[in-house]
C-alpha cells in the first residue's frame, strides 16, 4: 500500500497532445518523468511543445522562463514501454481512445509495473473498469480525466471502479493536489462521468434551442456568455439552488423540465451538418456559425487570454 510520499517518479503512456501535457504539468510539481510512444517523431513533437508551452506560461506570469531549462530535464522519453514503465509508481496512459488499445497497454503494464504501482488511464469517455477488465491488476487501476489544456484547466475528475481499493484512490487525489491540480472524486464508473454529463447536458438544449429555431447559435451562445454563464465559475448549480432557495428550484422545475430537451440521439441538425461535411473550424470555418480565418484564430487566441488571466487570478487568491 503506497502512500503520497512514496510516488517517485512518473511514467506517460502516449505522448500525444494530453499525453506530453499531462508529463509536462507533472514535471513542472517537481517529478521526474518518463514519456513512452511508439515513434520517435510524436516524442520529439512533444517535448517540443512543451518548451513551447512553458515558455507562453511564463510569458504571462504562470512559471519562470529561467525554469524552463529544469523542468524539462525531468522529463526523460522512450520508445520502449517497459523502460518508461519500470521504475514508475504512477503510470498514466493517455494513448488513443481505443478500448482494445487501451486493454492491450493495461494488460502489457501488468507485468512491466512495481507490484504497486498505480496505473491510471486518461479516457475521455469510455468505462475505466471495462479498460482494466483484461488486466491482472485491476485494483490498481483507476481513471483520471484530465481536461484539455492540460497545463491550465484545473480539473481532473478521478474514477473508481467497483475494484479500486481506498488507499489508491487516496494516493490518487493526494498526487493531483499535490501537482496543482483540482481533483474531484467520481464515486462511479458511469459514462461521461461528471463533468461531461454536466456539459453535454448543456449542448444538446443549446443545440435543440437552434434545432426548434428558438434562437440562432450566435444568439444561443451569447445567451450563455452574457447571462449564467458569467457567474457560474462563482456560481455553480447547486451552490445557486442553495442561494435563491430550494423552494424555487422546485417551483421552476415542476414547471420548466417538462419542455426541455430530453431526446437520447443526438440531435437530428447535428446529424445532416455532419453529413454535408460542415464540421466548423476544421472544415474552411462552416459550423454552426461561418467563421473567417482570422476569426479562427481570435477565438482561440481570446480562450487561452481567458484562461491563463483566470488561472492566475485563482493562483493569487489562492497566495499561490
Ligand atoms: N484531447 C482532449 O481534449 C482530451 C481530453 C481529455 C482526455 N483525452 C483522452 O486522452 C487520450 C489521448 O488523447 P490525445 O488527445 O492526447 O490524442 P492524440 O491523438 O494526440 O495522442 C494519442 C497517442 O496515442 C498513440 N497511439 C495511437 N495508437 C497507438 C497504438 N496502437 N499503440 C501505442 N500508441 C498509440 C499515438 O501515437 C499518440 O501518441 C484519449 O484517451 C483521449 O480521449 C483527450
Amino acid at each position: 500500500m503506497m502512500k503520497l510520499e512514496d510516488v517517485k517518479k512518473i511514467a506517460i503512456v502516449g505522448g500525444g497532445s494530453m499525453g506530453h501535457g499531462c508529463a509536462m504539468v507533472f514535471a513542472q510539481a517537481g517529478y521526474p518523468v518518463g514519456m513512452y510512444s511508439r515513434r520517435l517523431e510524436t516524442l520529439e513533437k512533444g517535448l517540443e511543445a512543451m518548451r513551447a508551452d512553458l515558455t507562453f506560461l511564463a510569458e504571462r506570469g504562470l512559471g519562470r522562463l529561467d525554469e524552463v531549462d529544469a523542468i524539462m530535464a525531468r522529463v526523460s522519453t522512450t520508445q520502449d514501454m517497459a523502460e518508461a514503465a519500470a521504475d514508475a509508481d504512477f503510470v498514466l496512459e493517455s494513448v488513443a481512445e481505443d478500448m482494445a488499445l487501451k486493454q492491450d497497454v493495461f494488460s502489457k503494464l501488468d507485468a512491466m509495473c512495481k507490484p504497486d504501482a498505480i496505473l491510471a488511464t486518461n479516457t475521455s469517455v469510455m468505462s475505466p473498469t471495462e479498460i482494466a477488465s483484461t488486466s491482472k491488476k485491476r485494483d490498481r487501476i483507476i481513471g483520471t480525466h484530465w481536461w484539455n489544456p492540460p497545463f491550465l484547466i484545473p480539473l481532473v475528475e478521478v474514477v473508481q471502479t467497483e475494484e479500486t481499493p481506498q488507499w489508491v484512490i487516496d494516493v490518487t487525489m493526494d498526487l493531483h493536489k499535490a501537482i496543482g491540480k483540482r481533483p474531484v472524486h467520481c464515486k462511479k464508473d458511469v459514462p461521461g462521468f461528471i463533468a461531461n454529463r454536466l456539459q453535454h447536458a448543456l449542448w444538446r438544449e443549446a443545440l435543440s434551442i437552434v434545432e426548434r429555431g428558438i434562437a440562432d447559435a450566435k444568439t444561443v451562445d451569447e445567451s450563455l456568455k452574457y447571462g449564467p454563464g458569467l457567474r457560474l465559475p462563482v456560481l455553480a448549480p447547486c451552490e445557486n439552488a442553495d442561494m435563491v432557495g430550494l423552494d424555487l428550484t422546485l417551483s421552476i422545475h415542476n414547471y420548466v423540465l417538462k419542455y426541455l430537451e430530453d431526446s437520447h440521439e443526438p440531435s437530428p441538425l447535428l446529424k445532416e451538418k455532419v453529413e454535408k461535411g460542415e464540421l466548423g473550424f476544421k472544415t474552411g470555418g462552416v459550423g454552426y456559425q461561418t467563421w473567417t480565418p482570422e476569426e479562427q484564430k481570435a477565438l482561440r487566441a481570446r480562450l487561452l487570454g481567458y484562461l491563463t488571466k483566470a488561472i492566475r487570478e485563482m493562483n493569487e487568491a489562492e497566495g499561490k
